[in-house]
């Protein structure tokens, strides 16, 4: 008869596999839950750092195989399952429960954001994480639209109930402004209008907190930055050369402020404006650069129709583009917050 399997067995199979973002092996990520094994059938979980892991079956196909290689193993039956660390940084976000606060910038106006903001934040509840979108260009806010809402729902005591759409919570100054009337904002009113954007709202827990930044370097991304303990920013640019130019400048603002940069998307890559200028910023500046989303008109009227392209044509370049993106943007998360200086280790609950 084979000799019994056991659980230290299993542990010292997977043990040997890595997880290929964070360079350390499953079993000392703490990663390996729920071992239990019948004659011949082992069953575990793995809990990722992020349900949006683009890894996921990469992952999931080496750990069947390792465990396969424990003599008397016939079947492996694996459970994923993920739990998004905090990164310590955006632990003391105003006491709100919010892990990760991630901004999406650029150095100029119109390359995006507020489409690649409503995309992710979109793309990521579709892989199961609690997300939120703040609509920070409190200016010029385009998320309701793009995500067709127009109101919230209302207040719970003193604090204002987001909107929820495609299973994620909005809150823009937009739901609080009429259309058309003039908004007049100084500085220190600004900070504490954010400040009361994340404090006065009930987003309940989140894995991610997306931040759609108004264009450019000016006083509102910069007091963002300087209020906000930001997991990291994200940098969106056009293809073409005048666009780098202003992306660097935003991108050298956020290096300044000591906010990690997550790296580089190039938004409406194709004929008109070119392609591979993002990719050249992000190696210029030694940031990961986060993949390019092509120049699309489903992007543009999915927006316009507050159904973003990620939910009215999944299969498009474009929304294939985004999710990997989301999935790129939530890998570099994980890493941030399981890499900085003093990284708590993964707290599961
Ligand atoms: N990949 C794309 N393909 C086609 N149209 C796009 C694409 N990305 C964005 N657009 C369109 O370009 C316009 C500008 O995009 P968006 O409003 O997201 O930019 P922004 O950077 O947030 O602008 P602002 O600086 O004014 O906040 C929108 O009409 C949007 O639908
Ligand atoms: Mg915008």
């Amino acid at each position: 008869m084979a000799e019994k399997i056991t659980q230290q067995a299993v542990l010292a199979a997977l043990s040997k596999v890595q997880e290929p973002e964070l360079h350390k092996d499953l079993v000392t990520l703490n990663m390996i839950r729920d071992i239990e094994i019948r004659g011949s059938t082992i069953s575990f979980t793995i809990v990722l750092t992020t349900p949006a892991c683009p890894l996921k079956g990469s992952i999931e196909n080496a750990a069947r195989a390792a465990v396969l290689e424990i003599p008397g193993a016939k079947t492996v039956q694996i459970k994923m399952d993920a739990s998004v660390p905090n990164d310590g940084r955006s632990r003391g976000l105003l006491n709100l429960p919010v892990r990760n606060a991630i901004a999406i910038a650029s150095g100029k106006g119109g390359v995006g954001k507020s489409t690649v903001s409503a995309n992710l934040a979109v793309a990521l509840a579709q892989t199961g994480a609690r997300v939120g979108l703040l609509d920070a260009d409190i200016y010029g806010p385009n998320i309701p639209t793009m995500l067709g809402v127009h109101d919230i729902p209302g207040t719970n005591g003193n604090k204002l109930i987001p909107a929820e759409a495609y299973s994620i919570k909005i809150m823009s100054m937009g739901f609080l402004v009429k259309p058309g009337q003039p908004f007049i904002w100084r500085g220190p009113m600004l900070n504490s209008a954010i400040r009361q954007f994340l404090a006065d709202v009930e987003w309940g827990e989140l894995d991610y907190m997306i931040i759609d930044l108004p264009p450019g370097t000016g006083d509102a991304s910069l007091s963002l930055a300087q209020t906000l303990p930001l997991s990291g920013v994200v940098i969106v640019t056009l293809p073409q050369t005048i666009s780098l130019e202003d992306a660097s400048r935003g991108l050298a603002m956020f290096q300044t402020l000591e906010v990690p940069i997550l790296g580089v998307i190039e938004n409406m890559t194709g004929e008109f404006f070119g392609a591979g200028g993002g990719e050249d910023l992000a190696r210029i500046a030694k940031v990961p650069f986060l993949g390019s989303i092509p120049m699309e008109l489903n992007v543009r009227v999915g927006g316009d129709t507050g159904t973003p392209v990620v939910v009215s044509a999944p299969n498009s370049e474009a929304a294939k583009a985004l999710k990997a993106i989301a999935g790129q943007v939530a890998a570099r998360v994980s890493v941030e917050a399981l890499t900085q200086k003093n990284a708590p280790t993964i707290d599961i609950i």
